[in-house]
């Protein structure tokens, strides 16, 4: 079966502050396939939010992807016009960003917000997509889920914003979940529970 996620020979450049470009990432395979999780590790900087991002065929301002391909189930997404690419987006592939408080929009609630992608996606009514992300935060443990979804981001701790995030990326259950670092905002103890089970 052909892998969810074929990564070949990404080569991404960023810009300095002196407008000349540098490679960031030089040559990175990976294959990942239905069922499977696979972990970039990498220092402070060694381009994993990159390589993540290119996942999703999306590159920072600063920075532009100059060789290599990016297959999403057999389908080259550099080769795709932004819609069907704004299609593929949070309904075939998902991701939760490094860092929550960037990647929530802080005039919508919380409740909207993991609601939104199956409404924009035309996936589910606006009452089923409701109790789909009250369902989706209980699962995430995040307490008084009706409490918080009427809440705005500003009004949450760092570690319910990242549960946020992750309930957003699992409202379309898509093929592929692209995690960067999503506990590192969550108590050591809740690391450890949430990894105990799911091994
Ligand atoms: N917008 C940008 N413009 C130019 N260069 C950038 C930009 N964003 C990141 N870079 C550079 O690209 C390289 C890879 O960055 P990236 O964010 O992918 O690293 P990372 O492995 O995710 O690091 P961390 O563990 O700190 O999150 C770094 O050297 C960084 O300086
Ligand atoms: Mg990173």
């Amino acid at each position: 079966m052909a892998p969810v996620l074929q990564i070949d020979d990404l080569k991404v450049e960023g810009r300095t502050p002196r407008g000349v470009w540098v490679p960031t990432v030089r040559g990175v395979s990976l294959k990942v396939h239905a069922g499977e999780v696979v972990a970039l590790i990498g220092e402070s900087g060694a381009g994993k939010t990159t390589v993540a991002m290119a996942a999703l065929c999306y590159t920072r301002p600063g920075t532009r992807v100059v060789g290599g391909k990016v297959t999403l189930g057999g389908v080259d997404i550099f080769a795709l016009d932004a819609r069907s690419r704004r299609a593929a987006r949070g309904k075939d592939v998902a991701y939760v960003a490094q860092s929550a408080q960037a990647a929530l929009n802080p005039a919508i609630t919380i409740g909207e917000q993991v609601a939104e992608p199956l409404l924009l996606h035309g996936i589910a009514t606006p009452e089923d997509a409701r109790k789909r992300a009250l369902a989706l935060m209980t699962r995430l443990d995040l307490p008084n889920p009706e409490e918080i979804a009427r809440r705005y981001p500003h009004q949450t701790s760092g570690g319910q914003q990242q549960r946020v995030m992750a309930a957003m990326a699992l409202t379309c259950t898509p093929k592929l979940l692209v995690l960067d670092e999503p506990t590192t905002a969550l108590d050591v103890t809740t690391q450890i529970d949430r990894g105990a089970e799911s091994h």
